[in-house]
């Protein structure tokens, strides 16, 4: 395989940016090298390395998304994004890796969900790709595979659900018995920390109530009830042990001050938000009149603009309280998808889809003075991968997969359905959104998948990668 020079940029890492040129051989990160030094060692222009011209540009590693759902079955339909458009989008948006998560419904067995979600991926992926596995049934079954997917099969990381009752959701004495097990082999529990049992109480009263449109799907989710499903995820993990426990997509001040409290008390403790909960709210997305809030049904939901939800989670990115911003990426289509839910805000089918935006929404946070250049990185790309054992991704530095971000600060990236996004889906969340900066060249293991505003990769370029535990908990 050939060798590839990024020259002239600035290589942007969690701790610095310095000048310099990135040199690839084959699939890895060979060297990063001092202005001048490729000549100096015959590389560069006249040579057979092929040269990315970067400057004025950012290289960072490629975007590490470890929340995402293609083709998963949700609320009577199935997410609109396959693992082939899915992983597309994502490469558009300067993605190179997403951690998807494989589903075990209650009853069902986790080695045949895994093996359904190898089936999904293999050859269909344009960018790597690891797995989760979801339990949403912990007996004594799941508990064993929970050991022989840590052992075998490259999963280390298991969510768990407090919502749902009925479908995903895992009762407390279930939850410890699984965090149980999760601290005896070292394994990440993911908790979707909400209290769903009073959540179903609060939505039959408001179906009652005749209070059927979107926004009530907020309204019946209130902050109080991710808090104290929070709260209760991290006792429960103290008791199993001080079990490394990662709350997913976090939306309201009342978990993160739980996440920040454990963390000070030293426990392994550790959060990720999505882009939806620090730009959409209540009030200018989920509560547009008629039906149309639906495209921002999610869990847990938008909050109020009113209270101080994205502002302290701006602050938690900053703080290092959050660790990780992800996507959640969970599309459906409004016609025929969300529109099951006309009538009844509880039928909607949950999920924003955003995998092929992460980056470039992070970048207007830099733009904004909310996070740095280099937090930016952090929490796309170096912690995602780490948190998560993905040992080749998230760094450039020799040795590394040649997974690479060529950044152009000076562009504009238009969002939206309009502005013919790639993800397989009929409108987009983020319709209208105008940011700074653009995707300019992206790079999957030494290949050029994008450059030229064109996609230039090849399904089934995407490898699976087994992950190892958890870099923060060694
Ligand atoms: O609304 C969401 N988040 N849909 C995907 C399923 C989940 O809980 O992550
Ligand atoms: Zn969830
Ligand atoms: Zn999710």
């Amino acid at each position: 395989m050939a060798k590839l020079l990024i020259q002239g940029g600035t290589v942007v890492s969690a701790t610095g940016r310095t000048v310099a040129d990135v040199l690839i051989d084959g699939e890895t990160i060979a060297a990063v090298l001092a202005p001048g030094q490729a000549e100096t060692l015959g590389l560069g222009a006249g040579s057979d390395v092929r040269v990315v011209d970067a400057s004025g540009k950012y290289v960072v590693p490629g975007g590490v998304d470890v929340h995402t759902h293609m083709q998963m079955p949700f609320g009577g339909t199935e997410a609109s994004d396959t693992f082939e458009t899915g992983t597309t989008a994502a490469a558009w948006g300067g993605i190179t890796t997403i951690v998807d998560f494989a589903v075990q419904n209650t009853g069902g067995s986790v080695q045949d969900a895994l093996a359904d979600w190898h089936t999904k991926a293999d050859g269909n992926c344009a960018i790597d790709y690891a797995f989760h596995q979801i339990i949403g049934g912990v007996d004594e079954d799941s508990l064993k595979a929970m050991r022989y997917l840590v052992d075998n099969e490259g999963v280390t990381s298991f969510k768990l659900f407090m919502a749902y009752p009925g479908v995903l959701y895992s009762d407390d004495g279930q939850i410890l018995r699984a965090m149980q097990t999760a601290n005896e082999i070292g394994a990440m529990v993911m908790m979707h920390a909400e209290n769903g049992i009073a959540i179903d109480v609060l939505v039959a009263q408001a179906i009652a109530r005749g209070e059927t449109d979107p926004k009530y799907h907020a309204f019946t989710r209130p902050a109080d009830l991710e808090g104290e499903a929070t709260h209760r995820a991290i006792r429960l993990a103290r008791v199993a042990g001080n079990v490394p426990l990662y709350i997913v997509h976090m939306s309201a001040s009342e978990a993160l001050e739980e996440v920040a409290a454990a963390q000070h008390a030293g426990q392994n403790v550790f959060a990720e938000t999505c882009p939806q909960y620090l730009y959409l709210s209540i009030e200018d997305q989920l509560a547009q009149p008629g039906f149309e809030g639906a495209k921002w049904v999610c869990s847990t939901p938008l909050r109020s603009k009113h209270e101080h939800h994205s502002r302290d989670l701006w602050k938690g990115l900053r703080m290092n309280e959050l660790a990780v911003v992800s996507t959640d990426h969970c599309p459906f289509c409004f016609k025929e998808q969300k529109e099951m839910g006309i009538g009844n805000f509880a039928k909607i089918p949950n999920g924003i889809g955003s995998v092929e935006h992460r980056m470039e929404l992070l970048y207007q946070g830099v733009v904004n003075g909310e996070i740095s250049l280099e937090r930016w990185v952090e929490t796309c790309s170096t912690t995602p991968a780490r948190m998560f054992g993905l040992s080749q991704k998230g760094q450039l530095a020799p040795g590394f997969d040649a997974d690479v971000l060529v950044w152009d600060p000076n562009g504009h990236t238009s969002i939206g359905f309009e502005k013919k996004h790639h993800m397989n889906m009929d409108h987009s969340a983020w319709e209208g959104f105008e940011v700074d900066g653009k995707v300019d060249t992206v790079i999957s293991r030494g290949t050029v998948v994008v450059e030229n505003d064109a996609y230039v990769g090849t399904k089934g370029h995407g490898r699976f990668v087994k992950r190892g535990l958890s870099e923060y908990l060694r």
